[in-house]
């Protein structure tokens, strides 16, 4: 393979089968220092060598984000975590329960394991092991991979490839195509150094969480205003549309886009209306969340209306996502720059 890791060179795509030809490729491109999009069960991840300094730069110059939001680091398995991070008795039963899966861990780092950058100046590192058999075995071929979701800081999380590609193009060396992902939404970020804290509401619900371990020491609401998490900005998951949230369909404008949840009849057009789930059943919501909101926009309607959606279960991350989507912006329609300037 030639020409990786060169903003000017193409983009690559590839199927995610067969797979040893994937893998092989992937591991490749790892390997040189190169970017790699990589599907997981919650979005396309970003992915480069954890230890590799080099590699960790291209991934913030790509994505074009801000130095001080440190990355996830993706495990082939869960054991390898103790040889990145100081690894409490939390995380050791939460990650029994949950993982492959969903769920962030952020920890105190042992030095000189993961490339500073990746940390952005922090003692901590946030460690997830995915429920994707790829992204996975990419890992344990090459080593712990460093992988934010790959789209342009400040902007929608992607959920295909088609999506990363639209963001990206041009800026990494490969895009494996794994189809559409199951969950749509990244995981939930759970600060564990001292008494469990959420920091991002994710895929996995707090309810599952405090299952295993009780009650978190604060809710969610509080994740949206500490900023222990670098990345929990308020603007961000921005689309180009304005958004207007907990809109019924008779309050809905003749010039907006309607995001719907539910079965309500739509007063827009069909082309600027998309549903989320007419059931009403959360995780599907969650799972057509960001192609809904990445559809209405390119539709050019100036705001997008959104149906309530309730605040339970996956609900709370949905509702998150959608406020962060409808915070306050530098102009009613940001360039990407703009957006990422607001950051
Ligand atoms: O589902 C996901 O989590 C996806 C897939 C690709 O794994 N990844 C993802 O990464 O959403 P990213 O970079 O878009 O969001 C990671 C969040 C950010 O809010 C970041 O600030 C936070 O995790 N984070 C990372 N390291 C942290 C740390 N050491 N302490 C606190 N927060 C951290
Ligand atoms: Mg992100």
């Amino acid at each position: 393979m030639t020409g990786l890791a060169n903003a000017d060179a193409m983009t690559e795509v590839m199927a995610v089968e067969p797979f040893t030809e994937a893998l092989a490729w992937a591991t490749e491109v790892i390997r040189a220092g190169g970017l790699v999009a990589l599907p997981t069960e919650t979005v396309y991840g970003l992915a480069a060598d954890a230890a590799s300094p080099s590699a960790v730069r291209k991934i913030y110059r790509a994505k074009g984000r801000p130095a001080h939001n440190p990355l996830i680091v993706h495990l082939s398995d869960g054991s390898e975590a103790s040889r990145l991070a100081h690894w409490p008795e939390a995380a050791r039963a939460l990650a029994a329960a949950f993982w492959p899966g969903p769920l962030t861990l952020v920890c105190p780092v042992r030095e000189g394991r993961v490339a500073d950058d990746a940390l952005a100046g922090g003692t901590t590192v946030a460690l997830r092991t995915p429920d994707a058999p790829l992204m996975r075995a990419v890992a344990s071929n090459a080593g712990a991979l460093v992988a934010p979701s790959a789209n342009r800081s400040g902007r929608l999380s992607a959920t295909t490839a088609d999506a990363v590609l639209t963001d990206l193009g041009g800026r990494i060396d490969l895009i494996i195509d794994g189809g559409a992902t199951r969950l749509g939404l990244e995981s939930t970020v759970l600060d564990v150094t001292g008494p469990p804290r959420l920091l991002r509401p994710g895929a996995l619900s707090v309810e599952a969480i405090e299952a295993i371990i009780g009650p978190l020491t604060s809710g969610a609401g509080e994740a949206h205003q500490g900023l222990r998490s670098p990345g929990l900005l308020s603007s961000h998951y921005a689309p180009r549309a304005g958004l207007r949230l907990d809109v019924d369909a008779c309050d809905v404008r003749p010039d907006e886009a309607f995001l719907v949840f539910g079965g309500a009849q739509s007063p827009v057009s069909p082309e600027r209306t998309f549903r989320l789930s007419t059931a009403g059943d959360l995780a599907e919501t969650a799972r057509r969340l960001f192609e809904g909101l990445r559809t209405l926009d390119a539709s050019g309607a100036p705001t997008i209306a959104v149906s309530p959606i309730p605040a339970e279960g996956i609900g709370l991350a949905i509702r998150d996502r959608l406020n962060r989507a409808a915070a306050p912006r530098p102009s009613p329609h940001p360039s990407p720059t703009a957006a990422e300037e607001a950051l």
